[in-house]
């Protein structure tokens, strides 16, 4: 028995939702082919360039089976084969993909035992792996589509919303940007009048998909909190930002913990040109940079 996945690349945080708000994306995604063995053993074999560890407890998507064989007292293995092509540490949830992959595989081979909160619940541990925190916002878009809200982590309780008819500019300077700097990076305590400002806008921002008011969605898309400490770490964002503004996008911010920016449009032209822009905004400074062109998934 085999199953085959095309586990999507995810945009989380969405601007103001540190950890909470997170949207899968059709492009990029990951190939992954799982197949149950009848011995015990776990076998990852990465099909790609990205020379990640291919033992099952230093592996993003091993980490998830074990603890899914752990729990389930399985006395079947499974073998993975995964083409990546969301590259890790761009802000683009390619850890996240493995680990939400494993957990959807997995189960879909076993007959569709677990549920989707368990699902998650399990590939969290292989976002701890990869970053040491066990944040659920880009794995709950992965397993469920579209945008969702994670309400709590424990317990797990995710609100699926709606998904705009967006489109999404996306660019991956090639800087590095490690999840794990980008958030020690953060203060530890903020004020209550940011605290105020920022959940207006995240409650705006919710409001805004839920009602499909574009206008009110482009004016949620606003960090006073995380994205001013973070951006400093990603060369150009400001630019990069108002520019895409000034060319018509919505709004847009730091994909994950960065180094990718992203921008949402109305049209599939306007996102093709703020990624031009993107790209142009690199080229010049010398940096390389990948762009994406994608729609909410
Ligand atoms: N919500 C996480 C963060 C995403 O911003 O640190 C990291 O991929």
């Amino acid at each position: 028995k085999k199953v085959k996945l095309r586990v999507p690349a995810t945009v989380a945080n969405l601007v103001c939702g540190f950890d909470i708000l997170g949207m899968a994306i059709h492009d990029p995604y990951d190939e992954m082919e799982l197949k149950l063995l009848d011995s015990p053993d776990i076998i990852i074999k990465h099909e790609d360039s990205f020379g990640l560890p291919e033992q099952p407890s230093k592996n993003v998507a091993g980490v998830v089976l074990q603890k899914i064989q752990e729990h389930l007292k399985l006395s079947q293995g499974f073998e993975v084969i995964i083409r990546k092509h969301i590259k890790p540490g761009s802000g683009l949830g390619s850890s996240a993909a493995s680990a939400a992959g494993a957990a959807f595989g997995a189960n879909a081979l076993l007959g569709d035992i677990l549920c989707k909160e368990e699902l998650i619940h399990f590939a969290m541990f292989g976002e701890e792996l990869a970053s040491g925190v066990r944040h659920a916002d880009n794995i709950a878009p992965c397993i469920y589509g579209g945008i969702t809200l994670v309400k709590t982590t424990d317990p797990i309780d995710i609100i699926p919303l709606n998904a705009p008819d967006l489109f999404v500019a996306a660019v991956h300077p090639q800087v590095e940007v490690k999840t794990s700097d980008s958030r020690q990076i953060l203060k530890k305590s903020i004020t209550l009048k940011s605290a105020v400002e920022q959940w207006g806008n995240i409650a705006g921002l919710v409001a805004g998909i839920q009602k499909n008011d574009l206008p009110l969605i482009g004016r949620s898309l606003k960090d006073v909190i995380i994205e001013p400490v973070r951006s400093i770490l990603i060369p150009k964002f400001d630019e990069i930002k108002m520019k895409s503004l000034q060319l018509g996008a919505l709004g847009g911010g730091i994909s994950g913990s960065g180094p990718s920016i992203f921008m949402l449009a109305e049209k599939k032209e306007m996102a093709e040109k703020i990624a031009d822009l993107m790209k142009t905004v690199y080229d010049e400074i010398e940096i390389e940079s990948y762009t994406y062109v994608s729609k909410i998934n």
